[in-house]
């Protein structure tokens, strides 16, 4: 399963004398002085932001990208390095805990606020991933929002990157409060503004990444398939794309639902449509076409930030699967090897690093900095840290053997999920 795509950008460099003078510069210089060392950002960075790209809201203050950082000449000078894959390792004990928690932050939303729905154990929050071969500081926010002063962030995907987005903002609500400046008709997509460094934080909801017409109600009842344009991407994440210093782009999930498979606004086929003459593509075919057409854009597109691609989560039903009554009652992580990635999963993720891996090349010739963000192994160990049925606020507090839904795909916040927040911020720092 693991091919050559982790000769890419999954190994990443350790810079050890930099991290030196980061600890000494820490006594007393400005933060300011660090940044990642990857390529600055040009000044080319066009505005594709209009307001009735936002779902038709005018009644907001429209975003104004451009960030430019003042200090790219600041970069590390290349000294020995080591490698270190930050996505193999293992969660040990961490008797600080989360550095957040459902008083703190007021960011989590109800289904994956877990302490306030009254999941009754917390051993859970008390654990954190230490990659095998280095050294994995931890997420520091102040250090984090005084690098992304004048920046543009985007978690751009499906519920998962709403569930992360929580993370990162709770995460940073520590040292400030965000205000949300934007938020679509359903909330799917909102923007935060961090006023004291000016950071811009979007949440895109984009869960196919191509243009999809989705006809379902809030509660996910679908009235009829989703009509699906492969070789289109969708407007909401390109968009806004060049205006962007960092984003995280993810799908998955979704592609396994009933769709009807468009490509040059011809009908091609479908997947899960009995009844319609149609030929059934399977989801790997639509999958494995969308994210062709979107790791393509990232490639060519001269982007000059940094976009990560992140692979879609695995789930922990056991017994069953959400529909038909699988929970997730553990309490701890699983061993390693414990639990298995299940089959969907892996069809997923290997269609992801597939395409990962024949775009990489592409975008480093174009100057691109794409890097992939791996955190299959490090969540399927966790299957303890989903909802399961804390989901609903109190499920047992008026009948103790209720029989109620189980969420053990969305991540409880705080959680496991708060420990990509480390990753991310040593690979934006070290490279
Ligand atoms: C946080 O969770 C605790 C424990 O369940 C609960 O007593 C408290 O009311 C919650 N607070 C908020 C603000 O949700
Ligand atoms: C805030 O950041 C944006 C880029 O995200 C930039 O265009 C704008 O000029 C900044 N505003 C100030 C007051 O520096
Ligand atoms: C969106 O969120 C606001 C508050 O944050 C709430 O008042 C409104 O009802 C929500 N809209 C939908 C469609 O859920
Ligand atoms: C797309 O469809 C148009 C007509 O609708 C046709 O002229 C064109 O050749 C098609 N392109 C491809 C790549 O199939
Ligand atoms: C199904 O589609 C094929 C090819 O488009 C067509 O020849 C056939 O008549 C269709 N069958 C029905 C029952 O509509
Ligand atoms: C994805 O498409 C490529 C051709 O573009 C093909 O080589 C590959 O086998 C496909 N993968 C899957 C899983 O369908
Ligand atoms: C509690 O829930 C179980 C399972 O749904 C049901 O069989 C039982 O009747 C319920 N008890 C009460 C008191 O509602």
């Amino acid at each position: 399963m693991i091919g050559n795509w982790n000769s890419w950008s999954l190994n990443k460099h350790h810079h050890i004398l930099l991290k030196l003078a980061v600890a000494i510069l820490l006594l007393g210089f400005t933060f300011r002085l660090f940044v990642s060392d990857y390529k600055g950002f040009a000044s080319d960075l066009e505005s594709h932001m209009s307001e009735k790209d936002q779902a038709g809201e005018r009644d907001v203050e429209p975003f104004v990208p451009g960030g430019i950082p003042e200090n790219k000449d600041l970069l590390p000078i290349d000294v020995f390095t080591e490698k270190c894959d930050l996505f193999t390792g293992d969660w040990i004990p961490n008797p600080l805990g989360p550095t957040y928690t459902n008083e703190s932050c007021p960011l989590i939303e109800g289904h994956q606020n877990c302490m306030r729905n009254g999941r009754p154990d917390s051993g859970y929050l008390y654990w954190k991933w230490t990659p095998r071969d280095c050294q994995l500081p931890g997420f520091n926010p102040e250090r984090f929002l005084e690098l992304m002063r004048n920046k543009a962030w985007a978690l751009i995907g499906d519920s998962i990157s709403r569930n992360h987005v929580q993370s990162l903002l709770c995460m940073l609500s520590t040292v400030e409060r965000p205000v949300e400046v934007y938020h679509t008709e359903d909330n799917k997509s909102k923007r935060w503004h961090f006023p004291s460094y000016n950071l811009t934080v979007f949440n895109i909801w984009s869960p196919f990444l191509v243009k999809a017409s989705i006809f379902e109600d809030i509660n996910g009842v679908s009235s009829a398939e989703v009509q699906l344009h492969l070789d289109k991407l969708e407007k909401t994440w390109t968009d806004i794309y060049h205006s962007l210093d960092y984003m995280i782009i993810s799908s998955g999930q979704w592609f396994l639902k009933a769709a009807i498979y468009h490509e040059n606004d011809t009908i091609v086929g479908c997947h899960l449509c009995p009844g319609k003459n149609l030929t059934e593509l399977g989801f790997e075919y639509a999958y494995n076409k969308s994210l062709h057409y979107v790791m393509d854009f990232i490639a060519k597109s001269k982007h000059k930030g940094l976009v990560f691609f992140r692979t879609s989560t695995p789930d922990h039903f056991e017994n069953g699967e959400w529909h038909n009554g699988g929970t997730c009652p553990r309490t701890s992580p699983a061993r390693e090897g414990e639990v298995k990635i299940k089959e969907l999963s892996k069809i997923l993720r290997d269609i992801e690093l597939q395409e990962f891996v024949k775009a990489a090349p592409k975008a480093a010739n174009n100057d691109v900095n794409l890097k992939l963000l791996d955190f299959t192994k490090l969540l399927l160990s966790r299957p303890d840290g989903h909802p399961g049925p804390y989901r609903q606020f109190r499920p047992f507090a008026v009948n103790k053997t209720a029989v109620v839904q189980n969420d053990c795909l969305h991540w409880c916040i705080p959680g496991p999920i708060d420990s990509w927040n480390d990753v991310i911020m040593d690979t934006v720092v070290n490279g």
